[in-house]
């Protein structure tokens, strides 16, 4: 379905951070910036802009296919539901880590993955300031900048490195079974953009993230991501995560089987 227009869809994701997202880093005025859901939750005129630019790009790429974008299911959440239906479904969280892009940080990236019936197909994570695009192929592997990217184990008797929710974000269940890493031999800090966290997981710089919250456009991308660079993830009831929701919460995702059923237990359940 997309092996033949992967370059294309690459072009696309770049297009659209060079003509709608990268003119406004750091020249965003007040009025371009408003609180969706609190104050950890902004969207600026560049996230709305990106994801009606690739919208339109990503929909022209694949004759049928249909978007379920974060700022559209903002504004209809309704549009989530083509996650369940027949068409292919491209999720797309146009800047993911608004919060750094909005202070001027370069840890965001835009997050674009392909899914049908619940399975992804290919996804793309691309930091513009960075220049990092990482790009994963179900069955296919994982690459950054064109490089093979393997995660690799953690080293033995090393202190696990885990991004997790972030408080503010977490239901007080889900603090509580978090609270699980809060143990020796753990350095669990809350996460920055979900989507450089899974990429950071994907390349070995971090050992797993643990996440209590399961909008697709957060997580569709980066489970490929450290699936495919030979990571692996499970729920807290130890089953894969879904991408249509109903998940056991919180989920991991991790260099390697291992630190999954580790962090899965440490989250207070039991891997399969
Ligand atoms: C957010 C980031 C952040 C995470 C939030 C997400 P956004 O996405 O990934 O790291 O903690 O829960 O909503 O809003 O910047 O696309
Ligand atoms: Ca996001
Ligand atoms: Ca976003």
């Amino acid at each position: 379905m997309i092996d033949d227009k992967l370059s294309d869809v690459e072009e696309a994701v770049r297009k659209a951070a060079a003509a709608e997202i990268l003119p406004r880093y750091r020249q965003l005025a007040a009025h371009e910036i408003v609180e969706k859901t609190g104050p950890h939750d902004l969207v600026t005129i560049a996230d709305r802009q990106a994801e009606e630019h690739l919208t339109a790009s990503l929909t022209r790429l694949l004759p049928g296919s249909v978007v379920v974008g974060e700022e559209a299911v903002h504004e209809d959440p309704a549009v989530y539901e083509a996650l369940r239906g027949d068409a292919p479904v491209w999720i797309v969280d146009p800047v993911d880590g608004t919060r750094q892009f909005v202070r001027g940080e370069a840890g965001f990236c835009t997050l674009v993955a392909l899914a049908h019936r619940g399975e992804v197909l290919a996804s793309w994570t691309y930091a513009p300031v960075l220049d990092e695009m990482a790009v994963a192929v179900r069955g296919g592997g994982a690459r950054l900048n064109g490089e093979v990217l393997r995660a690799g184990v953690p080293g033995s008797g090393a202190t696990l490195r885990i991004a997790t929710s972030h408080p503010d974000f977490s239901s007080e269940r889900q603090k509580a079974a978090l609270l699980g890493l809060n143990v020796k031999g753990v350095d669990a800090r809350p996460c920055g953009s979900a989507g450089l966290e899974y990429l950071a997981v994907a390349r070995g710089d971090l050992d797993a993230v643990a996440f209590s919250w399961e909008l697709a456009w957060d997580h569709a991308a980066g489970l490929l991501l450290v699936g495919e660079a030979g990571g692996a993830h499970a729920t807290v009831a130890g089953e894969p995560f879904r991408l249509t929701g109903g998940n056991a919460l919180p989920f991991t995702a991790a260099r390697d089987a291992a630190t999954v059923a580790r962090v899965v237990g440490l989250l207070g359940g039991s891997a399969a």
